[in-house]
């Protein structure tokens, strides 16, 4: 078990590295569209601010070759300012004599957001220098930035192993929940994978089929299963690696006597027809390409989702970024949030798919992280949480 920000005692003036993950969808003008992440944070933020602690608080947002304005994170200093009024600077610079400054000027209690980290490369070369010049910022280091603890970064893992360390209420949330649901799921457990590319996820699929009694899968990627099995999808879109590995998956199934359920009817549509219109099949035949799981594979998953105790689900079940392909994925998000299950969403497509079919109240556990959650459903180590030392006991 890793130490927590609970096992840290008299932080009173004492300056805390907190590595969080801000990195929130904005707007092209740079409006932040979705706060979830910040407001997520808000608990390790107050438990330090609340001990006296001098709160660092480091993010990364987007993916900048340098400086960009556009992903300066001074918009979220404005929206921290609204939960912890007077109590919020924003430093312009991440490392540096005047950053140091501004850290000592301040009373106990504050919090000094630094700009977006990945304004400097050396945080993605995690460049033992940068690490040094981060850690000498503070005294402790606080890891809550589960979003991004598949990175090996300079401020998710260099800056770590200088300091003492801990991590924060929202990393401890994430791994308790996600890996005891893997380790010791309530049974039935269903799981339910959508989305592209079944590449991405195969790592994921096949650790989660040795605890999973059924597995539901959706999206594009359950084109590449039905190839797989000698069906026809027609001009939907499949890559032979990802039929090779759908063959694997299904026969790890089989080997360990698995049920996994594919789409048996589609919502779809003609290839070259600009207008899309749509139409149901049970068969994807020609010309035919689909965009979403249909009403009878709807009811199909339903009728599993209700008779289950866990459900996991990662990716979107159609193109439900098109309102034409988006009822599948609405209808099975409701399912989980009516169901009796214990539920958990991860993956930034499903849990917008949560977001805009009004359930996220309804789930029990929606992850903040995208490949982060996908890691730790395959059963590997994340190198932001490996690197935390352990808790004494
Ligand atoms: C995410 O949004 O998935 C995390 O913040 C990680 O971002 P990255 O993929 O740019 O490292």
């Amino acid at each position: 078990m890793k130490r927590s920000i609970r096992d840290l005692v008299n932080i009173e003036g004492k300056k805390i590295f907190l590595r969080t993950d801000f990195n929130v969808p904005m707007d092209n003008v740079g409006r932040i569209t979705d706060t979830t992440r910040i407001i997520a944070e808000l608990p390790t933020i107050r438990f330090l601010v609340e001990r006296g602690a001098k709160v660092i608080v480091c993010s990364h947002l987007g993916r900048p070759q340098g400086f960009d304005f556009r992903l300066s994170l001074w918009p979220i200093a404005l929206i921290l300012l609204k939960y912890f009024p007077g109590k919020v600077q924003f430093a312009h610079k991440v490392i540096g004599d005047k950053v140091k400054e501004q850290i000592d000027s301040v009373p106990n209690g504050s919090i000094i957001l630094l700009e977006n980290v990945r304004f400097y490369k050396e945080e993605t070369e995690n460049d033992p220098n940068f690490a040094k010049q981060l850690a000498s910022l503070a005294d402790i280091y606080v890891n809550d930035a589960f979003g991004v603890a598949h990175r090996k970064h300079a401020s998710t893992y260099g800056v770590a192993r200088l300091l003492p360390n801990a991590i924060g209420f929202l990393m401890e949330n994430e791994i308790n929940i996600i890996t005891n649901a893997v380790k010791e799921p309530q049974k039935p457990f269903v799981a339910i994978f959508g989305g592209a590319k079944v590449k991405d996820k195969i790592k994921a699929i096949t650790n989660i089929l040795k605890s999973a009694d059924v597995l539901l899968v959706g999206g594009a990627m359950a084109y590449s299963f039905l190839v797989a099995k000698g069906r026809t999808v027609g001009r939907s879109f499949v890559d032979i690696d990802s039929v090779k590995v759908a063959s694997k998956i299904l026969e790890e199934a089989n080997k360990l006597g698995k049920k996994i359920i594919l789409p048996d009817d589609h919502v779809a549509y003609m290839y070259g027809d600009v207008k899309e219109k749509t139409f149901i099949t049970d068969s994807l035949n020609g010309d035919m390409v689909g965009g979403d799981i249909g009403p009878q594979t709807v009811k199909m998953f339903e009728e599993e989702i209700s008779n289950a105790k866990q459900v996991i689900w990662n990716g979107p079940l159609g193109k439900y970024e098109d309102k034409k392909f988006q009822k599948g994925t609405f209808e099975i998000a409701k399912a989980i949030g009516n169901s009796n299950a214990y539920s958990i969403v991860g993956g930034g497509d499903s849990v917008s798919a949560v977001k805009q079919a009004h359930c996220m109240r309804m789930i029990n556990h929606v992850s903040t992280g995208g490949g982060a959650t996908l890691k730790l459903l395959e059963g590997g180590e994340l190198p932001g949480i490996e690197v935390i030392q352990e808790k004494f006991v």
